[in-house]
C-alpha cells in the first residue's frame, strides 16, 4: 500500500461515520469524532515505571570502551536510552594493569559524570553479572544515580542491593534469552527480595557480541524475536497483574531499520535494543578503524567465534580470530581475573586485551564485534541523524500497517451497511404488508396473518437495531485504532 492508502481509508471512515451517525440514534458519534485528523505515527514513548524516554531505543551497552559517556549521551540526547558498558572500562585507565578492579571502578564513575554533564536524558549502565567486580561496579552505578542498570551474561539473583536500588529510584532490567530465564529470575526475586524486575531486555540470536544461545539456535526459527517476544511478554502477564505495573520488554538482535522497530513492537515488546547501528555514529567511542571495519565488512566475514568465556559470539572473523581457532596463542599477562568463569591458562587470548586492541583501531592485534546485520552499514553518521532516519522508517511502516488494518476494517463497516440497507427495505416491505393486512382484515376478518406479520416486523427490526450497535461498535474500534496511535506518540 502506498503512503496515500491511510489517507484514502481515514477519509472513507470520516465519510461513513458521518453518514451513519446523521441517521437515528448515533447522532452523537459523529460530533465525538468529527474533530480528529489524520494520525503522526510518531514513536510511541517508552515507559519503565516514572521512567519515560521519547523515543523507544536503548542503545546496548557495548563493552571495553566502545559505549562510554561520548555515545551514550548521544542517544539520550536525541530521546533514547544511551547505555555506558562497565566491563573492561578501567582499560581506559593507566593503572588498569596494576589494579584493574580500582581503574574499572574509577572509569565508570567518570563516565556517567560525563554523561550526566552532557545531557539530561535517560543514562543507563551494563554491567555483565559474571565479572568479578559485578557487586561494586553495581555500587557505582547506584551512587552516581544511573537511571536504569542492564544485568547480561548471567542471572541477576542472587545477593543484589534491592531495597538499595529502590531507595535511589534506579531501575532494573536483566538481559536474557528465553521466557524460561525470565520466569526464573522474576519468581526467584519475587522469593527473595518481594519485588521485581523493571523491565526485560531480549537479547535475540542476530546480537552481536557474545550471545545466550548455542551455535545450534541461532539459525533455529524458534530462538528468533518473532517466537520469543511474545513468549517473554506472556511470561511476565502474572507478574505485572501482581506487582501491579506494566513490565516493558525491550527486544533486540539485528534490528537495523525504522520498519524493523515498528515490526518488533508488533510483537508486543515496548521498545528495541540496538548496538550495530550505533557503532557506525561519529559520536562511538571507539577509534574510527573500528567504525571503518563495520562500513567495510561483508557478509561472509561475519561468523561466529568461541570466545574464551565459554560463550559463543558474533564478530568479523579476521585473521586474529583464525590464528587463535588454529592455535595461535599471542603471548599476554592476565592482569587479573576479570571473569570469574575464564580460565586464563586454557584462552588463547585474553578477549579483554583483544577487544581493547580492536576498540584502539589496532584490529590486526583483536577482533571486532558486530551484529549480524553490520554488512549493511554504508556510512558513519551522527546519532541524530540515524535516530531520523530510524524514525522515517517506523513512520512509513506504521502507516503502511495501520492503513491495510484501517482499510480492511472500513471495508467491514460498508459491508455491515450494505446488510442494514437491506434489513431497512425488508422492514419497509413488512411495514406495507401489514398496512395492507390490516385494510384486508377489517374487511375479511380472521383470513390474514397479521399477528405473524407482527411478530416478523418486530424480529427484523430488532437484527436491524443489532447491527446498527454493531456498525457503531466497528466505527468505534476504527477509530480507537487512529487516536491510540495518537495517544501513544510523543515526537520523533
Ligand atoms: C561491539 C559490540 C559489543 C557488545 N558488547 C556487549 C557487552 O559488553 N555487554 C552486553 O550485554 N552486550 C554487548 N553487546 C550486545 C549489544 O548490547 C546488543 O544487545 C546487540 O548487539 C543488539 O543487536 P544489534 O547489534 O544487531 O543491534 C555488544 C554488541 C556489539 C556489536
Amino acid at each position: 500500500m502506498n503512503l496515500s492508502g491511510i489517507d484514502s481509508a481515514l477519509s472513507n471512515l470520516r465519510k461513513l461515520t458521518e453518514e451513519f451517525s446523521q441517521s437515528l440514534p448515533f447522532k452523537g458519534l459523529w460530533e465525538t469524532i468529527r474533530h480528529l485528523s489524520a494520525p503522526n505515527f510518531t514513536w510511541p514513548e517508552l515507559r519503565i515505571g516514572n521512567l519515560v524516554a521519547r523515543i523507544p531505543i536503548v542503545q546496548g551497552g557495548m563493552g571495553v570502551g566502545i559505549s562510554l559517556s561520548g555515545l551514550a549521551a548521544a542517544v539520550a540526547e536525541a530521546g533514547g536510552i544511551g547505555v555506558i558498558a562497565a566491563n573492561g572500562i578501567g582499560l581506559l585507565e593507566k593503572d588498569y594493569y596494576q589494579d584493574g578492579r580500582a581503574a574499572n571502578l574509577r572509569a565508570l564513575r567518570k563516565e556517567i559524570r560525563k554523561a550526566r554533564e552532557k545531557t539530561e536524558g535517560v543514562i543507563g549502565v551494563n554491567i555483565m553479572v559474571a565479572l568479578d567486580d559485578f557487586h561494586q561496579l553495581l555500587d557505582v552505578t547506584i551512587e552516581e544515580k544511573a537511571d536504569i542498570v542492564f544485568m547480561g551474561a548471567g542471572l541477576p539473583i542472587k545477593d543484589l542491593p534491592v531495597a538499595k536500588m529502590r531507595e535511589s529510584g534506579i531501575k532494573v532490567a536483566p538481559i536474557v534469552s528465553s521466557a524460561r530465564a525470565t520466569d526464573m529470575i522474576f519468581r526467584m526475586w519475587k522469593k527473595i527480595y518481594q519485588d521485581v524486575p523493571d523491565a526485560v531486555v531480549f537479547e535475540g540470536p542476530m546480537a552481536g557480541g557474545h550471545l545466550g544461545f548455542t551455535e545450534e539456535q541461532l539459525e533455529d526459527p524458534n530462538f528468533q524475536l518473532e517466537h520469543l517476544v511474545p513468549q517473554i511478554v506472556d511470561a511476565l502477564v502474572p507478574y505485572e497483574k501482581e506487582f501491579g505495573r506494566s513490565i516493558p520488554v525491550i527486544a533486540g538482535g539485528g534490528v537495523y531499520t525504522g520498519e524493523d522497530i515498528h515490526a518488533v513492537l508488533s510483537l508486543g515488546a515496548s521498545a528495541v535494543q540496538m548496538a550495530t547501528r550505533f557503532v557506525a555514529t561519529d559520536e562511538c567511542d571507539a577509534d574510527q578503524k573500528f567504525k571503518q571495519a563495520y562500513v567495510d565488512c561483508t557478509k561472509e566475514q561475519i561468523g561466529i567465534i568461541k570466545s574464551p568465556v565459554g560463550m559463543p559470539g558474533r564478530a568479523i572473523r579476521n585473521e586474529f580470530i583464525i590464528d587463535a581457532e588454529n592455535g595461535k596463542r599471542p603471548t599476554f599477562k592476565c592482569a587479573w581475573q576479570c571473569l570469574a568463569s575464564c580460565k586464563a591458562d586454557d584462552a588463547n587470548y585474553c578477549i579483554s586485551i583483544a577487544l581493547n586492541n580492536a576498540r584502539r583501531g589496532n584490529i590486526n592485534h583483536g577482533f571486532v564485534f558486530v551484529g549480524a546485520n553490520a554488512y549493511r552499514v554504508n556510512s558513519i553518521v551522527p546519532v541524530a541523524s540515524l535516530m531520523n532516519e530510524l524514525g522515517e522508517g517506523y513512520r512509513v511502516a506504521a502507516r503502511e500497517t495501520i492503513g491495510q488494518r484501517l482499510a480492511g476494517m472500513v471495508a467491514k463497516i460498508q459491508e455491515l451497511l450494505r446488510e442494514q440497507e437491506g434489513l431497512g427495505a425488508r422492514v419497509k416491505e413488512i411495514a406495507l404488508a401489514y398496512e395492507k393486512a390490516l385494510t384486508s382484515h377489517i374487511r375479511d376478518l380472521g383470513r390474514v396473518p397479521l399477528e405473524q406479520l407482527r411478530l416478523q416486523y418486530e424480529a427484523v427490526l430488532a437484527t436491524l437495531s443489532d447491527l446498527q450497535f454493531q456498525i457503531a461498535e466497528a466505527i468505534a474500534d476504527s477509530w480507537a485504532l487512529v487516536t491510540q496511535q495518537r495517544n501513544m506518540v510523543k515526537a520523533v
